[in-house]
């Protein structure tokens, strides 16, 4: 049974689990991954589906009731869908998500709409094929494309994410928002951030949240900001006679980490309590030298204690001062 709310120390409630399921992917998106010399992890340094299921259970007592599997790809990992099989049956979880890049996905959408899937997000950071080509270094644009269409035609709620990117995608922009007017998608525009395995591309970001907007706003003078749900790091805009809406998200300027419910389970089993942090807890090491679920519930508890009140403090409490390491090893 959940229990009663659980609290961090700045009196938010964290009730939303992100979990990277391995750091292994099928594209090398130039904001993620370097071209090449990726050192992926040895098999045995991820969480077995086993210890993924024992933790889910443990946090879902713990008052975690969303879970959002993430990556590199998660469906690289083979069998995925044995381990979202396993949490969409664990009490207390709600809603299971999903963040893709949609080129093994597409095989997996009846089973996942039969399984409840709350949402997903599908990696796609521009309409055009050689852009794909360009941002992923790989030409599979037209599976990531199949897929999205998959999501719609069996009615799963799909989040479409673009990161904006000076240099690289500018033009797709309006492209992306006019495909909320036929269809009932979300389509977000994300603020790069240095995670890429190299570290920051630009002295200063030149496309912040506030830039994309007055970029839409431009072309569709009648943009509407509408209601965040509690705890979005999105902010949400609708134009009218569309069917979908489009965010916005801060992720370089932090703006959202006052109502932050998340905490993450990176690839190796680390906890971030932030994810600008460089990780707080070892998850799997004390999993692995036997510790049972009490043991392992004041650990927990402890880390939650102490998280920073925002990614500014997070980032500067960093023992690597410099962040740079990939995001398919957090898992965004
Ligand atoms: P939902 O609200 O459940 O749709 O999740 P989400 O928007 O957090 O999910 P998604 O995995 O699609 O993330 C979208 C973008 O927001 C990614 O670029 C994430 O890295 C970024 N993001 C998500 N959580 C955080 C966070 O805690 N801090 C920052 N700075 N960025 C975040
Ligand atoms: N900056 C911003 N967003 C990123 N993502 C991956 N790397 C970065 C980055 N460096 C996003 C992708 C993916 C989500 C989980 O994280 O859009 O959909
Ligand atoms: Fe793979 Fe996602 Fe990273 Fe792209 S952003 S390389 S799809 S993990």
């Amino acid at each position: 049974m959940a229990q009663t709310r659980l609290l961090d120390n700045h009196g938010r409630p964290i009730s939303y689990l992100r979990l990277a399921v391995t750091d292994r992917c099928n594209l090398r998106c130039f904001y993620c991954m370097p071209e090449e010399g990726i050192r992926y992890l040895p098999k045995k340094e991820l969480l077995t589906f086993e210890e993924i299921e024992r933790l889910v259970r443990l946090l879902a007592s713990m008052g975690i009731s969303k879970v959002r599997l993430t990556g590199g790809e998660p469906f690289v990992r083979t069998d995925l869908m044995q381990l979202i099989r396993a949490i969409t049956h664990i009490e207390g979880i709600q809603d299971v998500h999903l963040t893709t890049n949609g080129i093994l996905t597409g095989q997996h959408v009846p089973e996942l709409k039969a399984l409840g899937i709350a949402t997903v997000n599908l990696s796609m950071d521009t309409l055009d094929r050689e852009r794909f080509k360009m941002i992923t270094r790989r030409d599979e644009f037209e599976k990531t494309k199949a897929t999205l269409q998959l999501f719609i035609d069996h009615g799963i709620p799909v989040k479409i994410n673009s990161v904006v990117m000076d240099g690289k995608n500018i033009e797709d922009i309006l492209p992306l928002v006019s495909l909320t007017k036929e269809q009932d998608i979300s389509v977000r525009f994300i603020e790069e951030m240095p995670f890429n395995g190299e570290g920051s591309h630009y002295p200063v970001l030149q496309w912040t949240y506030k830039r994309i907007v007055e970029h839409i706003r431009q072309a569709y003078p009648s943009l509407q900001k509408i209601a965040d749900p509690t705890h979005s790091t999105a902010y949400h805009y609708h134009i009218p006679g569309h069917k979908g809406n489009i965010g916005v998200i801060a992720a370089f300027s932090r703006t959202f980490c006052g109502s932050c419910n998340r905490i993450r389970i990176t690839a190796q089993g680390v906890l971030k309590t932030c994810l600008y942090d460089d990780g707080v807890l070892n998850i799997k090491e004390l999993m692995r030298s036997g510790m049972n679920d009490q043991e392992l519930k004041q650990y927990l508890l402890k880390a939650f204690l102490h998280r920073p009140k925002d990614g500014f403090e997070a980032e500067h409490n960093r023992k690597t001062h410099v962040v740079s390491e990939s995001m398919s090893t957090i898992g965004g």
